[in-house]
């Protein structure tokens, strides 16, 4: 198994310390455009495998796509990050050019790739993917869910003041500040709904808290965040490698799944050696309904950027 990371910044290289860490996969290779970068980010986790006990072969390269060839996972994480006060919205311009061209030079060289995006706005980003390669849906998937959900259990477990192992929750919808639906009505201690052991205007915090998580690293340590990206986008490629078939929020493109056709939104998907599996379609209350719907309407006025 091989996996292209490009981007080897801070999401990109922690993204590979994982999947190194983790060591499924056979061969990880950085890509960057800054001369050098991606070379000394895969030199510097070599020096690390034998003191961290990996076998997972890391190497670099300085805008050479002939050396990503054959891969079979590519995750995209390059464009410019936010800055304090910054939405995801406003990196569109001068990360939808980068993204596209990205794509493109990936399958070049590897036709087979199924690819994972986590360039912001990352829902308009996979959604351009899709439009600029026309791959199978089942192979463009992009990574937002996954780290809101972890960000979710984090507050949650907060809240509960109990281990995050004990708590069990999911985020769908866009991946944005004001997108994300953090399912707080079916969010568990142990299978006891949270309900069971927090006020409503409690739950309301750990939703909101939520919902700004990525803002208030980003307030926190002057860019955008990069363990917590880093470790989920890694938890799926681990998932594609090893074909676990695991359920993860992913955004997906809908063809009339949850009523949204010709957009790529956070919703529950099973992924494999495949990709996208499967996307589940779960029973929302009509509370839930309505703010997927209100957070795709927000997706598709920034898709309507594109253009
Ligand atoms: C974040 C970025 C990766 O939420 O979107 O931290």
């Amino acid at each position: 198994m091989k996996v292209t990371v490009v981007g080897a910044g801070a999401v990109g290289a922690s993204c590979a310390e994982y999947i190194a860490m983790k060591n499924f996969a056979s061969e990880v290779t950085l890509i960057d455009i800054k001369e050098g970068f991606a070379e000394g980010k895969a030199m510097d986790l070599m020096q690390t495998a034998s003191l961290m006990k990996f076998d997972t072969k890391i190497t670099g390269t300085t805008n050479d796509y002939s050396k990503t060839a054959g891969s079979d996972v590519a995750v995209i994480t390059s464009g410019i990050p936010r800055k304090p006060g910054m939405t995801r919205e406003e990196l569109i311009g001068i990360n939808a050019g980068i993204v596209k061209s990205v794509v493109t030079s990936l399958i070049e060289h590897s036709p087979n790739v199924i690819i994972i995006v986590v360039s912001n706005p990352m829902d308009t980003m996979a959604y351009l993917a899709h439009k600029a390669t026309g791959l199978p849906k089942n192979r463009i998937i992009g990574m937002g869910g996954a780290l809101d959900s972890a960000r979710f259990k984090f507050r949650l477990a907060e809240a509960l003041g109990c281990p995050q192992s004990d708590v069990d929750g999911m985020v769908i919808g866009g991946h944005s500040d004001t997108g994300m639906v953090p399912l707080i009505g079916k969010a568990a201690r142990n299978s006891v709904a949270v309900s069971e052991f927090l006020s409503e205007e409690r739950m309301q915090q750990v939703v909101e808290d939520t919902k700004v998580g990525g803002a208030t690293l980003t307030k926190l340590l002057g860019t955008s965040a990069w363990y917590a990206p880093g470790a989920a986008v890694s938890s799926m490629v681990q998932a594609i490698a090893c074909d676990q078939q695991k359920m993860f929020p992913c955004s997906a493109l809908l063809e009339g799944e949850y009523g949204l056709n010709d957009i790529s939104i956070g919703v529950p998907c099973i992924i494999g050696k495949n990709g996208i599996e499967k996307i589940v379609e779960i029973e929302l209350s009509d509370a839930e309904k309505a703010k997927i719907h209100e957070s795709a309407e927000g997706v598709k006025k920034t898709n309507a950027l594109l253009g």
